[in-house]
Order: structure tokens, then sequence, then C-alpha cells
């Protein structure tokens, strides 16, 4: 077995997606061999005396953008995945390998299983929070090195695809990437001002599960930012069955995991939720060793806990692209619906939207997800309006988000549907107070490498109301 699966690990990236990882991902995903105890038999150990020392246990995580090829934390970073990845070409199925590692991943996301999945509701923030945190542990122990931390990738200052991630034998690099060295994030994925202003925790990092039978509600900074970088990178990364085998996931869910810290840092009433259900929750990993352990929501609150900080927890200086408004390109595989608001309200929504003082949002009601990742963007105006027409009542900017799929499609155990919102920002007001029915368009996104989908995006209801009437 070793003989032939080392050839097709060896052999181009994208055939061994296809032909080997997600068999791989099952084997491991369904098998104990990922449960299974197992000791380190790599104890590669370089000399690294340049590495800042730990406070009190405590790494600090850095932006992997701004770093020099030759510094010290991404020199360990590099030698420690490399250590991982061997040990899942030696024998694919390694308990302590990469693609061990990469299992996990596609066992709590990719999965059609009700209770299993952690995307699209709350236990998101948390669980990816503890992936990264194992994964850390086991790249301290693959090199003995535990000042070894994880890094960032802070694409609102660097909206590409760092060098670090580029290179032929860079184990930090991923053949299947479909966004260029030079490609550039389009700023609007980046919106970062009006994920931080998200007031309630949820609609910030998504609601509780309610039922099998009830959709998914999906917090802001999964569907767009998080999303939408997925899938802008393209290969491993937009599928959630191989996303973490492309090492760069652990630099984009550093930033996620950032967003986290960040927000509640904004403001004293931007709180974690409380209920027992979120605290007590508890996720099944394995720790460094490959050996099964679990852990609580409320043990992963506090990173210092966990063993790390944020080098910075700074937005602020949002690259000059945020908060900006494209327009809209028009065409056949736009989705046009008419917007549910309650009328006796309007003049106030319009109030709020020009003061501030109330949170306005677009719920998008149950999108069926599809087969294949869509980027969306969303567009409000008077209904009847061509999307081209650019006067004050025409389509004026909403969102942009991306539908990330799950599961296979002849194993649909859930019905998957989700649930999004988005705010409405202050420059629609005068759309809001002209009393006329309006109407959303959604229109899909060119992302690189990948045709135009005409895929039709199913929602049922498009509805715009205020924040706080929500729950
Ligand atoms: Cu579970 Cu960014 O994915």
């Amino acid at each position: 077995m070793d003989q032939k699966n080392n050839k097709k690990i060896q052999s181009s990236r994208r055939n061994f997606i296809k032909s080997t990882s997600l068999s791989t991902l099952t084997a491991l995903a369904s098998g104990q061999a990922l449960l299974a105890s197992c000791g380190s038999e790599n104890k590669e150990k370089t000399s690294r005396s340049a590495l800042p020392s730990t406070a009190g246990g405590v790494v600090t995580r850095r932006d992997i953008s701004q770093l020099k090829p030759d510094d010290p934390s991404l020199m360990a970073l590099k030698d420690a995945v490399g250590v991982l990845r061997k040990r899942s070409e030696r024998m694919s199925l390694a308990p302590d390998g990469w693609f061990a590692y990469a299992t996990l991943h596609n066992m709590f996301c990719f999965t059609n299983s009700y209770s299993r999945q952690v995307h699209f509701t709350w236990l998101f923030f948390p669980w990816h929070r503890a992936y990264l945190h194992f994964l850390e542990k086991k790249l301290q122990a693959a090199i003995q090195e535990p000042s070894l931390a994880l890094h960032y990738w802070d694409w609102t200052k660097y909206p590409r695809i760092p060098e670090a991630y580029w290179g032929k034998d860079n184990p930090l690099s991923d053949s299947t990437r479909l966004a260029s060295r030079e490609d550039h994030i389009p700023d609007d994925y980046m919106n970062m001002d009006s994920h931080l202003r998200t007031p309630s925790f949820k609609g910030f990092g998504g609601f509780p599960k309610i039922s099998p039978t009830k959709p998914f509600g999906e917090g802001v900074v999964e569907q767009s930012v998080h999303n939408s970088i997925h899938n802008w990178i393209g290969g491993n990364m937009d599928n959630f069955a191989t996303a973490a085998i492309d090492p760069i996931f652990s630099g984009h869910h550093g930033n996620v995991d950032r967003i986290w810290d960040s927000w509640l840092a904004q403001s004293p009433a931007h709180k974690n939720p409380i209920d027992e259900e979120f605290l007590n929750y508890s996720f099944d990993f394995t720790n460094e060793w490959g050996k099964p352990t679990n852990i609580q929501v409320k043990d992963l609150l506090d990173t210092k806990k966990l063993g790390y900080q944020f080098e910075s927890l700074d937005f602020s200086k949002m690259y000059e692209g945020a908060g900006v408004r494209p327009s809209p390109k028009g065409g056949m595989a736009c989705l046009t619906k008419d917007v549910n608001l309650e009328e006796s309200k309007r003049q106030e929504m319009a109030d709020a939207l020009k003061n501030g003082y109330r949170r306005v949002i677009l719920v998008m009601d149950r999108f069926k997800l599809p087969f294949i990742p869509i980027c969306i963007r969303v567009f409000l105006s008077v209904k009847g309006k061509s999307l081209t027409e650019t006067d004050t009542l025409g389509a004026q900017y909403v969102t942009t988000a991306t539908i990330l799929p799950v599961g296979v499609p002849d194993t649909a155990l859930v019905e998957k549907n989700i649930i999004m919102q988005a705010e409405v920002g202050p420059h629609l007001a005068a759309l809001m107070a002209c009393g006329q029915p309006l109407q959303a368009t959604v229109e899909p996104v060119k992302v690189p490498g990948r045709p135009l989908t005409t895929t039709a995006v199913e929602i049922k209801h498009i509805n715009i109301e205020f924040d706080d009437e929500k729950e």
C-alpha cells in the first residue's frame, strides 16, 4: 500500500485531491485510525535560538504577510508542517500526520450530519479556535518547540496570498490554488467595519442549532469574509472536505479567530453568549500525540488559557478598500426577489439608517446550499428598476457573501437550508424612505479560475427588519 500510495501523493496535487485525498479523508473519517493513540516517531529538532521566548507559556501569533522569509517563527512553522506532511507521505493514515489533521475538518465541516456540523451556527468560532489550538500543539510537539506559534494572515493589510505560502519545496504551498500570486482579493469581500459593529454575538458569529428540520442561521463573518476568501483561493480551499490540506487554512482561520477577539474588544456591549448550551458544548479532537481528547466551549473563550495571543487586534487601519460599494453588472444569472417589510415601520427604518440609532438588516431566509460554491453580491432597488439604473432608487449595494456547499449530493441527510443576514447601510436611507415596493437582486460574482456560474441560488424570502426585533 505504501509504495502505491506514496506515488499517488507525489503525483500532481489536482489528481491527488480527486483520487486520494477524498478517499483517504473518508477512510480516516470513518475509521478508528484517526482516534488511535500514536507515539511521535519524528523527533526532528533544529536549533531555533532566535525564536521569541514564550511569556508564561503563551506564544504570540503574528501576521504572516508582514514577515521576512527568514523569520525564525516562519521557519519553525515550515519545518513543523513539513514533519506532519512527511508522516502522511510515509503512511497516509498516520494519526499524527497532516492528512489526519485535515480529516478532522472534513468530519465536522463537510458533513451532512446535523449533530456534527459546526458551520452555519454559533459553534463556528469556538470549533475552529479549538482546531487551530490542537494544530499548534501538534506542530510544537513535532519539532519539540513549545515556542512555535501559528500565524494569521491579515488580508485587510495584504489582500494577496502572502509570499510565505508560495514556493516549490515549501511545505506551506499548495499547487491546487486557483488564485495566483498577483490576484487581489476584491475590496468588498473584506468589509470589516460592518462585521465589527454587529451588535450581537449571534449576528456576528452564528445562531444556535434549533432542530434538524429548521434552517441554520449563519453569522456575518462566516458567510462573508470567511467563505468568500476560502472560495477565492480555490482548489483545496474552496471545499470543506479538503480545505485544511492547504496550510493557508491556518493563516486564514488565524485571522478569522482574531476577528472574534477584535469584535469583543470593540465595545463592552459585545459579549460572548452566556447560555449553558453554548458554554458546555464539547468538541472531540485529537491531541498532539493523536490521542482522543475533548474541550468545552467555555474553555475556548480566553486564548491565553490556550497558550496564545495575537500580536495585534487592530483592524482600524483597514486598507482603503474597506467600505467599498461595487455596482451590479447584471446578466442572466441574477436572481430578483420582492422584499418584504412592514410598511408602518418604513419611515422609522429610514430615520434609523440616517441616524444610526437602530440597526436594520436584510434577512435572506433559506438559501438552499448548492453543490458548488457561489459568491454573490446583493443589491436593493425599487421594484421593477433595471439593475443598470443608477439613480438613488436604482440598484444600491448591500453585501457580498459566499455560499459554500457541504456533503455530497447523494448522501444528503439534512435539509441543507441556511439563513443569512446583512446590515442595511446608511446609504440605503433614501431608498427606504421612498415608499415604493423594493426588490433585492442577487448577482453571482466571477472568481479567479472559474466560469461565472449560472446555477440558480434558491432563496425563500427576503425581508428587511430591525435587528433588535429579530429574536
Ligand atoms: Cu470549517 Cu474555514 O472552515
